[in-house]
Formats: structure tokens, C-alpha cells, sequence
């Protein structure tokens, strides 16, 4: 009995080499390709989360020479993704071998995927290890294209797929084959080596294709197979109009995800989510809102338009906007409200407590059930450093007034309108700081007379 039967073909080992050392000119950008975002992560980022990572899966990413960027982005992203450099381009079987070190190591299955597919799903990469579990040596992931140009076409013969011919060294028959090859490839770990081992470089190109593995295998009895993608799935990266469609179809399925899962979005097409977005259930998210990355959306709460969130927590039933700014670190308790033309950074704002008009809430923490009046500033920078406002719960900022941090109003305590607050400020107490009202009766009225004689005697 061999191993794949004894242990299960879901636990075979499953070693993931992204290749992410190509220029990617067509970019026109100091910034490596793969490290361009798609819904709020590098592309790079995007394929490592669809790789297997179970306790024994391993991930190494092929970088160019000197991109300790790229390198950096990867480890972020997953701990344990191992580093590999290809120091000249010379194709991409030679990518792979850049990484020889771990395919020597690798035991069980070997996932080769391209660092700008930042579409692939996870499902699609177990769906070519089911497949290899059937036996075949080499799971090439196939699709038709609508238009064909520039991909490899896969070439079956006797129905099993025999080779795969790059656009540039196919003849026209082999040119009018639409089923193409994506880039992405399974192969048995057992022979991945003495395949790429075998490869040539006797192409119009003079580079080594990972591609010419295929016939190599079937030429030595392998099996080798095709499962299919949606060609939207599979999509490469190339340059920013590609970015910009990859960015869309990403968007639709956000967004499609998240209102499968229970979100009313209004207008759906004119909201922007990002790749980790956590929307609860009885959301309703109003037109033109966008999200970027590490906002957490709780049950029954609503994003009135045009409200921009970012690294934000809103807790169920808060209310946010039209026209709400919130920053990393603003977090949202039950029924918390915020208003139009009010920024929160790095702050929490207590259940049910409201900042409902035209305020800046940054370093605070907002008591339950406090009310923040129209224009309340808090004063958290003094050029050089921040620091922090408190005000405790059910206390009453009045409208226009500037708490310079750090301070602390106590619970249930009210400030008058236009205070600048500079000291701590006791529970319960009135803060007043501002000069006594002066009325002087009938000084208007005598004004307006004085001033009419003097226009009547001619002077403007
Ligand atoms: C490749 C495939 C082609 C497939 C197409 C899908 C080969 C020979 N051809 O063609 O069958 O239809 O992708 O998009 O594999 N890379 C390196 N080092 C190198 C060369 C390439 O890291 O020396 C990386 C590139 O950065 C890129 C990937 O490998 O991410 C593919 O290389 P690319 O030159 O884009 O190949 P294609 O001509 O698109
Ligand atoms: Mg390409």
C-alpha cells in the first residue's frame, strides 16, 4: 500500500513555489509587480492565501536578485514562507529551480503558481491536488480563453493532454487549439526534479519553459491532466489596465460574498470592500462607501454614503455617516453613533455614546452613553506628540468646544459650549471657560441711528 493510500491524499505534504521574479515592466512603476494591491493587499499576498497551509504544506516564493521588498511582503504575510532568488531570467523552469533546495525535500505534492494571479481561490488549488491524487504525475490548470494570444496552448493527444506549446513556437494548427494554459501546475514531488532537470532551452526564446515538463513526463509513461478554471479566475497581471479588471472582478466578488452572507448593500457597484472585510449579518451599507483594510462590521449596523473606514471595528447597530471618516484604532461599541463630517482615529466610542456632527475624536476613549456636541475637537498633537482624551460616560461635550489632551472629563459631567478644556474636569461638575456674556440694552438700536445720521451728513 503506498503512502497517498495510507494517509489520505488531503494529507499529503504540499510544497507552494509562487515565481515573483519577473520585471513586470509593463507596469511602468518603481514598485515590483506583485507588490501592487488588489482590494487592499499586494497580488503576491492574494496567491499566498490561496496556497495550502496545513501542518506539513510548506511555501517558498521566487524573488528577483536584490528584492528584499518582495521577500519582506511574503514573510509578512505568512511567517514561514521560505525566500529563494533567481539571480537571471532565464525562463520559468529555471525560476523553479531556484528553489531546488526545498524540491529535493519535497515529499508529497508541488504547486507551481505565479505571483500575479491574484484571483486564484484556494478551492482551485485543492481541486489540481484531488487531481494528482488520482495519479496523474503532472495537473497543469487549463481554461478557454476567449482570445488565446499569448498563452500556451494545451495539446492532448489520444484525449490526455501530451503537450503544452508556447504561442511563439506553435504551428497555426496548434495556434487555433483555445484551451490554455494558466501558469498554474501540480506536480508529483517524487519526479518534479528530474523533470525540470530535463528541460531545455531550445525554443525561440533560448529560456527554459516550465511548460516543456509535460511532454517530458509523458514522453517517460507519466500521466498527465488538465482541470479546469474560469478564465476570470486565472487571470494574470500585466500592466495597470489588467490591475484595474483584476481590482473589479475582485470587487464583485466581495461584494457577492457579502451580501450572500446576510448585507443589504444599496448600491453595490459603488462600494469598495477590501480582501479581509468582516461584515456581519443585517448590514445595510449605503452608496458610494469604501473600506479598506481591517474594518470589522457588526450585526445591524449601517454605513450611510459616502463614509470612508479603515482599520475600524463598528460594533452592532453603530451608526456611521453620510460623510464619516474613520481611522485605524476608532472603535465603534453597541449602538454607537457618528455623524456626517466627523474623522475618529484611534479612539473608542462607548455603547451608545453619539458624535453626531462636524467633529475630530482622535486618541479618546468615549464613555457609554456620552454626547459629543457639534464641533468638539480634541487637541491630541502638540507637533511632537500625541496624547489622550478621556471622557466618561453619560458626560455632555457642548458644541465647538476644544479638549486639549491629555485631559480627562469625568462621568456624567458637562462642558459649556466653546470651552477650550484644558484641566481634568471632575464627574458631575459644570467646565465653563469662556468670558461672562456683556449685554448692553438698546445698544443696537442707538448704533443704527448714530451711523444713519452720519451717512445723511454725506459721509461713506
Ligand atoms: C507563461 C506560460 C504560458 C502560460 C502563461 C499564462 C511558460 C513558458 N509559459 O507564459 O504557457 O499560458 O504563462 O499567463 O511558462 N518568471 C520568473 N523568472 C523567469 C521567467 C518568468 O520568475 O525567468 C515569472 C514571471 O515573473 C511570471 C511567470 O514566471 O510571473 C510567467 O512568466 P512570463 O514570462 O509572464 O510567461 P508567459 O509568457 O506569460
Ligand atoms: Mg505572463
Amino acid at each position: 500500500m503506498s503512502d497517498d493510500v495510507a494517509t489520505g491524499p488531503e494529507a499529503r505534504a504540499c510544497l507552494t513555489l509562487v515565481l515573483a521574479a519577473g520585471e513586470g515592466k509593463r507596469m511602468r512603476s518603481a514598485l515590483p509587480k506583485v507588490l501592487h494591491h488588489v482590494a487592499g493587499q499586494a497580488m503576491l499576498a492574494h496567491v499566498l492565501d490561496a496556497a495550502p497551509r496545513q501542518a506539513d504544506d510548506e511555501i517558498a516564493v521566487i524573488v528577483g536578485p536584490d528584492r528584499a521588498d518582495v521577500a519582506a511582503a511574503a514573510q509578512a504575510k505568512h511567517p514561514g514562507v521560505r525566500i529563494f532568488t533567481q539571480t537571471e531570467r532565464r525562463g520559468t523552469a529555471h525560476a523553479v529551480l531556484a528553489a531546488r533546495a526545498a524540491l529535493e525535500a519535497a515529499k508529497g505534492d508541488v504547486i507551481i503558481a505565479y505571483g500575479d494571479m491574484p484571483l486564484i481561490l484556494p478551492e482551485t488549488l485543492a481541486r489540481l491536488k484531488a487531481r494528482r491524487a488520482q495519479g496523474a504525475a503532472v495537473v497543469v490548470l487549463g481554461f478557454h480563453a476567449a482570445d488565446p494570444t499569448g498563452y500556451g496552448r494545451l495539446l492532448h493527444k489520444d484525449g490526455r493532454l501530451a503537450a503544452i506549446r508556447e504561442e511563439r513556437d506553435a504551428s497555426p494548427q496548434e495556434r487555433a487549439v483555445t484551451l490554455c494554459n494558466s501558469g498554474l501546475v501540480a506536480f508529483d514531488g517524487a519526479v518534479v526534479l528530474a523533470l525540470l532537470d530535463a528541460i531545455g532551452n531550445a525554443n525561440s526564446q533560448g529560456e527554459f519553459y516550465l511548460t516543456d515538463a509535460v511532454e517530458i513526463a509523458c514522453a517517460r509513461g507519466l500521466v498527465c491532466d488538465v482541470v479546469l478554471a474560469d478564465e476570470a479566475e486565472v487571470r494574470g497581471v500585466n500592466d495597470r489596465v489588467q490591475l484595474a479588471e483584476a481590482e473589479a472582478l475582485m470587487q464583485e466578488r466581495l461584494r457577492r460574498a457579502a451580501m450572500l452572507a446576510g448585507a443589504t448593500l444599496v448600491d453595490p457597484a459603488s462600494v469598495h470592500l477590501s480582501f479581509d472585510t468582516k461584515i456581519g449579518f443585517d448590514v445595510i451599507i449605503e452608496p458610494q462607501v469604501f473600506i479598506g483594510p481591517g474594518v470589522s462590521i457588526e450585526t445591524g449596523a449601517v454605513i450611510h454614503a459616502s463614509s470612508n473606514l479603515e482599520g475600524v471595528k463598528v460594533g452592532p447597530g453603530a451608526n456611521v455617516g453620510p460623510f464619516a471618516r474613520l481611522r485605524p484604532g476608532a472603535v465603534l461599541e453597541q449602538g454607537a453613533k457618528v455623524g456626517n463630517f466627523v474623522e475618529i482615529k484611534a479612539a473608542r466610542i462607548g455603547a451608545g455614546a453619539k458624535v453626531s456632527h462636524l467633529s475630530y475624536i482622535g486618541d479618546a476613549d468615549i464613555g457609554a452613553e456620552a454626547n459629543i456636541g457639534a464641533g468638539v475637537i480634541t487637541c491630541n498633537y502638540d507637533g511632537f506628540l500625541k496624547y489622550r482624551t478621556i471622557v466618561g460616560a453619560g458626560a455632555f461635550v457642548g458644541s465647538n468646544s476644544a479638549l486639549v489632551a491629555p485631559v480627562s472629563i469625568g462621568a456624567g459631567a458637562y462642558v459649556g459650549s466653546g470651552s477650550v478644556i484644558t484641566k481634568d474636569v471632575s464627574a458631575d461638575a459644570l467646565a465653563l471657560e469662556r468670558n461672562q456674556q456683556l449685554e448692553k440694552p438698546g445698544w443696537a438700536q442707538s448704533f443704527r441711528a448714530r451711523r444713519l445720521a452720519m451717512k445723511a451728513k454725506g459721509r461713506s
